[in-house]
């Protein structure tokens, strides 16, 4: 199985919104044809609003077809309440009790479907629960702590081709947990799995990066993890903000490993399909950042 491990600790980059982006165009059907983004440098939708960036073509491409779990790893639940699904209950099982070994009853039980045609029964979604607040407490006492988000998801691994973990807004135990749980595992091929890190275009987020990537060298090296980066996705990218979008964008290009695997413009349509708690994909399927989305699936998966 694939897993990818979607993280920044800075909040409302986008984490969420590419979580379920990536995870609903990987779900699509393979008897229909969708619109990708194909551009002249990498596979990505810029906003037109940009003219001379706008080398877009789009590209006709059946859907992948994957078994997909969405994994809501953040007690703030957005991805769950935007995929117009409930928290789990406080007094009921949820991933953070399976982690913390404190579970009733199986992990697959909590998981529910995301329904759309286009994904017949493919995408599913490990809802989040509240109790997740205290997972960092709940962990410091577990043993091997780093392994437990990896322990709580194997029995239901092998039902799935990609899972993806949409991370808090944190640097801590929970976040480690995560990370190993994208490790390259023994005969994984290089990049199979990783950790995708969202962006935005503009300076304070280079910061956030800064952090972010020590702790995983610290992890890399104190665990001795293989750990692989998918990408970074630059969201929320709007080329009419001038100078201080275009020469942050060119900074994360240059960065170049990992390299820049999607550039997602900002756009009202990801705030309406959260408004009406509707995946993107199927609310507006043609527009421009389910374009550019389809391309990132593609591009890492
Ligand atoms: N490309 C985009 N264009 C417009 N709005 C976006 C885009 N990506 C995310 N958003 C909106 O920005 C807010 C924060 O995004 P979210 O995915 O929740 O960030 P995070 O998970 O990193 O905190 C949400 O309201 C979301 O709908
Ligand atoms: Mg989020």
């Amino acid at each position: 199985v694939k897993r990818f491990v979607v993280c920044n600790q800075k909040g409302g980059v986008g984490k969420t919104a590419v979580t379920a982006g990536v995870g609903q165009a990987l779900a699509e059907s393979p008897e229909q044809l969708y619109p990708v983004a194909i551009s002249k440098h990498f596979a990505v939708a810029r906003t037109s609003a940009d003219p001379a960036a706008d080398v877009t073509a789009v590209e006709q491409l059946p859907g992948p077809g994957l078994r997909v779990l969405l994994v809501d790893f953040d007690p703030q639940g957005h991805l769950t309440k935007q995929l117009g699904h409930e928290l789990l209950h406080l007094d009921g099982d949820s991933l953070t009790k399976h982690m913390a070994g404190e579970a009733k009853g199986k992990l697959e039980d909590l998981v529910v479907a995301v329904e759309d045609d286009r994904f017949d029964d493919r995408l599913h979604l490990l809802p989040s629960c509240t109790d997740a607040f205290l997972l960092d407490v709940k962990l410091s006492g577990v043993r091997a702590r780093e392994a437990a988000l990896e322990r709580a998801l194997s029995p239901i691994e092998s039902d799935y081709d990609v899972i993806i973990v949409d991370c808090p807004p944190s640097l801590g135990l929970s976040m480690d947990a995560a990370a190993y749980y994208g490790r390259r595992r023994d005969a994984e091929s290089l990049g199979n799995s990783g950790i995708l890190v969202v962006v935005q275009a503009e300076d304070s987020s280079a910061d956030a990066y800064g952090l972010l990537t020590n702790q995983i060298d610290d992890l890399r090296s104190d665990m001795h993890l293989e750990l692989d980066y998918l990408g970074i996705v630059v969201n929320h990218y709007d080329a009419r903000r001038g100078y201080i979008a275009t020469s942050s964008l060119d900074s994360w290009m240059a960065i170049r490993d990992p390299r820049v695997v999607g550039l997602v413009g900002d756009l009202k349509e990801q705030k309406e399909a959260v408004r009406v708690k509707q995946p993107l994909l199927a609310y507006a399927p043609q527009c421009p950042q389910s374009l550019a989305l389809r391309a990132l699936a593609r591009e890492i998966a």
